[in-house]
């Protein structure tokens, strides 16, 4: 089949699919190296909505952010009525751009549950602590809740929001956004049907990148474990999630190991000093440099704020290199979040897996090798191949999300905004079914976290017990 054969209109034309404003094209989303595509069925489960989903958003800052431009994109399916957020320029924008009434807009989470419900659901895009106390009120008021990862940051919070959501019969989707990914999809699908035989055992990677480690673990909000929640939960619970989810069998024991073994002020070169404009000897070379990253190459400056006026940035960025933690020293900071983690994993069936987060790589991306008794399987998140044994053949898929003209959101490969249109859905039939990642499937990863670090800490194997 010629790839030009296969554009989106042809696909639809060819697979009667039906668009409405409330269906998504899943359908065109990956194509092999003769341009034949790999077909994910939607949804027959998605429904026509009578009226969007109406929500709150606690926390207008990245993820809020990421959220909330769904209903703006969609606002038949999605409408955000209430903001709570303390910055006061971020809860101005976001409530500016949702026209949310001066009436919905609070500065603190508490504020919006001492109103009487006045909307469907909640989204939780506050940060890693703020999570657990939000997620148990909505609850008890009636919500139906859009959670962010980690559920919380101690095992008896998570089992706690996962009982109280089994009480009150609310849908509670935990933002494990990779399951929503195409890429993820399709991979499980591979190992689950049988392509390369028997699963026998898998090795997963996540390289953050040396920069993504030093802004957000190092400089940024994440860096200090006991202040938020330990990097593997705060970082990789997406990746224990995604390994148990595509093997589809029950985690036994697992093991870890790991440290913060660079970021430290042992490290610290000579001539360096606490803040890089503080006449730093070795500003120009160092790959750490938080002048060549803010304000020279403007990477990641999202976390400023930055007036819109494209002359005042610079200056605004210089501003905050001088009082903000992201213009310290990587090797001066309060920080004491692991900068490598390793972890082996027992699944049901013998079954073995190993996870490896790395700070020290130059891109971000994840990777998967699965070796099964009939094949091999390795991606990296833009293309898989698959290696038949008895064919002896390979075959490279690749896997690109803007593929999907009606997706604009890429985030997480996709799975940003097919998360949020599941768990409309599901909010709107009140089908948690529709979910992939409900607070039940969600749990067992996150204990898998709280285990892993456990057996991090004293040197120990840890049984999973649910
Ligand atoms: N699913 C994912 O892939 C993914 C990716 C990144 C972050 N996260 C998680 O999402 C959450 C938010 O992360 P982010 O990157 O958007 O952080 P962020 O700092 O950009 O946003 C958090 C917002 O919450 C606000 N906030 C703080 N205290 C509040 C309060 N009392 N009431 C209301 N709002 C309050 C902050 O001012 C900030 O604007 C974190 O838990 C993070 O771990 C998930």
């Amino acid at each position: 089949m010629n790839a030009s054969r296969w554009s989106r209109k042809n696909i639809l034309k060819q697979f009667g699919i039906t668009i409405g404003s409330t269906f998504f094209p899943f359908s065109l989303w990956a194509r092999n190296e003769t341009g034949e595509p790999l077909i994910l069925p939607d949804n027959p489960f998605y429904k026509r909505l009578a009226k969007p989903v109406t929500a709150i958003t606690l926390g207008a800052g990245a993820r809020g952010t990421v959220y909330g431009d769904y209903a703006i994109e969609y606002p038949e399916q999605l409408m955000i009525v209430g903001v709570a957020e303390p910055n006061a320029l971020r809860n101005e924008r976001y409530a500016k751009k949702h026209s949310i009434a001066l009436s919905n807009r609070f500065t603190d989470w508490e504020d919006v549950f001492r109103q009487p419900k006045f909307a469907d659901a909640i989204i939780i895009s506050t940060p890693d602590q703020l999570h657990y106390d939000p997620c148990m009120e909505a609850l008890r008021q009636g919500y139906d809740v859009l959670l962010e990862k980690p559920i919380a940051p101690s095992e008896e919070e998570c089992r706690a929001i996962l009982e109280l959501t089994k009480q009150t019969s609310r849908i509670v989707a935990v933002c494990h956004v990779l399951r929503y990914a195409p890429y993820f999809i399709k991979l499980r699908e591979l190992m689950q049907s049988g392509t390369i035989g028997e699963i026998v055992s898998m090795q997963h990677l996540e390289p953050i990148d040396h920069i993504h480690m030093s802004h957000s673990y190092v400089r940024g909000n994440w860096h200090n474990s006991k202040e938020t929640t330990p990097i593997i939960l705060a970082k990789s619970c997406h990746d224990l999630d995604v390994l148990k989810w595509m093997l589809g069998k029950d985690s036994k024991k697992i093991q870890a190991f790991g440290n913060l073994k660079w970021f430290k002020k042992e490290n610290a070169p000579p001539g360096s000093k606490e803040r890089c404009m503080d006449g730093c000897a070795v500003e120009y070379k160092c790959p750490y440099s938080a002048l060549k990253i803010y304000h020279r190459e403007q990477q990641r400056t999202y976390v400023f704020d930055l007036p819109k006026e494209k002359k005042k940035q610079a200056d605004a960025i210089l501003n905050y290199l001088k009082t903000s933690d992201y213009g310290r020293c990587v090797y001066r900071m309060d920080n004491d979040q692991c900068d490598h983690y390793t972890t082996n994993i027992l699944f049901a069936d013998g079954v073995t897996a190993t996870f490896n987060m790395e700070a020290f790589t130059p891109w971000g991306g994840r990777r998967t090798r699965v070796m099964g008794s009939m094949g091999y399987l390795e991606g990296d998140m833009n293309k898989f191949k698959i290696h038949d044994f008895r064919t002896n053949k390979s075959k490279t898929y690749k896997t690109r999300t803007t593929d999907v003209d009606h997706y604009k959101n890429e985030g997480h490969g996709g799975g940003d905004w097919r998360l949020v249109s599941d768990w409309i859905q599901a909010v709107a039939q009140h089908n948690p079914n529709l979910l992939t990642s409900t607070i039940e499937a969600s749990i067992e990863s996150h204990i898998m976290c709280f285990k892993a670090e456990e057996s991090r800490i004293n040197n120990l194997v840890m049984d999973i017990c649910m």
